[in-house]
């Protein structure tokens, strides 16, 4: 067995560095309380890596490299100053979650007990679920074909697949997960899909809830895509784990950003549960703005200081539980809450007035 914890560290592009440096600041601190010390690798695989390489995914050298780490910790990929929107998404993002068979995107929604929530009249008791995001396949897949291109007639297709294993495998994970959140005696397990509409993709979706709606240790409902979001503002209460395609899961996790605090307090892991291939942990970012630049795309170094990094924390302290540092991990959750619940104050305090208060705090532990 390794004597340490080997981490591939992606910083990505922009906000990205501004939070991942300010994470393994926080992880520094919390060192006196790991069982295993951590090697952190830097991987500066992002919009200038691309350019240097001429490259539109990451190839099989990269693969094989990361590929012999423990875990993986990403900031935020893009930067489309240098690399128009997508390619970097889907060349290193996708493509990571994809050949390391990341299949699920864990997603949790809780609001932090004493921070507000933009719903108003709802708290910590009532903003506690997880979305388990189909990671591999749906509309993900890069599948579908253009017709008649550039005339009136032209037409887009894009291909949606499901597969019944996949959904399989997420239900199992999803279980385990409901069992360990002991919510309530028996794991409540929402299936989110668009049965009535989609439904050559429903098909592997509606066998898998049969399945489990036929078991007594599990209690299974369905809802509808529509529906969930929702039900996600007026009863959030009712969800224990959730499990839905990717792309309602993309789309759900930012509404859940929303309602626990913000996307800055957003946290995700896409995770390999057989540990064959590394899993990656990342604050949710699709919707993050860029803190970089001012209008005239000039560094500004106090935008930067406008940056949340408390759901990079979240991310790296999910990451340790994950490798079962639950002390450290333990011990950079409470200071990322504790830095939240510092309401109104938070939102006025800068990027380093937050990673050195969760700094002392952790320390102080
Ligand atoms: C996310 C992001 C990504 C996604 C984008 C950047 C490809 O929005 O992680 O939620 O759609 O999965
Ligand atoms: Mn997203």
């Amino acid at each position: 067995m390794e004597t340490y914890h080997n981490i591939a560290v992606l910083p990505g592009d922009l906000n990205g560095i501004t939070v991942t440096e300010a994470a393994l600041k926080v992880v520094k601190a919390a060192e006196g309380k790991l069982i295993k010390p951590i090697k952190h690798t830097r991987f500066d695989y992002n919009a200038d890596y691309f350019l240097k390489h001429d490259m539109k995914e990451l190839g099989p050298k990269e693969l094989d490299e990361l590929k012999k780490y423990d875990q993986i910790f990403l900031g935020a990929i893009g930067d489309p100053t240098k690399i128009k929107p997508g390619i970097l998404e889907v060349g290193i993002l996708l493509k990571l979650r994809q050949a390391f068979d990341q299949y699920v995107n864990l997603r949790p929604v809780i609001l932090p007990d004493g921070v507000p929530s933009v719903v108003v009249g709802k708290t910590s008791k009532d903003i506690n679920f997880e979305i388990c995001r189909e990671n591999s396949e749906g509309f993900y897949v890069d599948a579908g074909w253009i017709e008649k291109k550039g005339t009136d007639e032209e037409a887009g297709y894009q291909i949606m697949k499901c597969t019944y294993k996949s959904v399989k495998k997420l239900a199992e994970f999803g279980f385990k997960r409901a069992v360990e959140r002991k919510k309530s005696d028996k794991p409540v397990m929402h299936f989110v899909f668009k049965t009535n509409v989609l439904t050559y993709a429903a098909y592997p979706w509606q066998r898998v809830f049969e399945e489990y709606k036929n078991r007594d240790d599990v209690d299974a409902r369905y809802m509808h895509i529509d529906n969930f979001l929702m039900q996600m503002l007026i009863n959030p209460k009712q969800f224990d784990v959730v499990l839905t395609e990717n792309m309602f899961g993309d789309i759900a996790t930012d509404v859940g950003a929303v309602i626990q605090g913000g996307i800055g307090t957003a946290v995700s892991g896409n995770i390999n549960p057989t540990g064959i291939f590394p899993s990656m942990f990342e604050p949710i970012h699709g919707t993050a703005p860029d803190k970089w630049y001012d209008s005239d795309g000039k560094y500004d170094a106090s935008l930067v200081q406008q940056v949340k990094p408390e759901a990079a924390f979240l991310s790296y302290a999910m990451m340790l539980e994950q490798v079962g540092e639950t002390k450290a991990a333990e011990a950079i959750k409470k200071a990322a809450l504790a830095n939240l619940r510092d309401y109104p104050q938070y939102k006025e305090k800068t990027l380093d007035q937050l990673t050195d208060a969760a700094c002392v705090y952790v320390k102080n532990l």
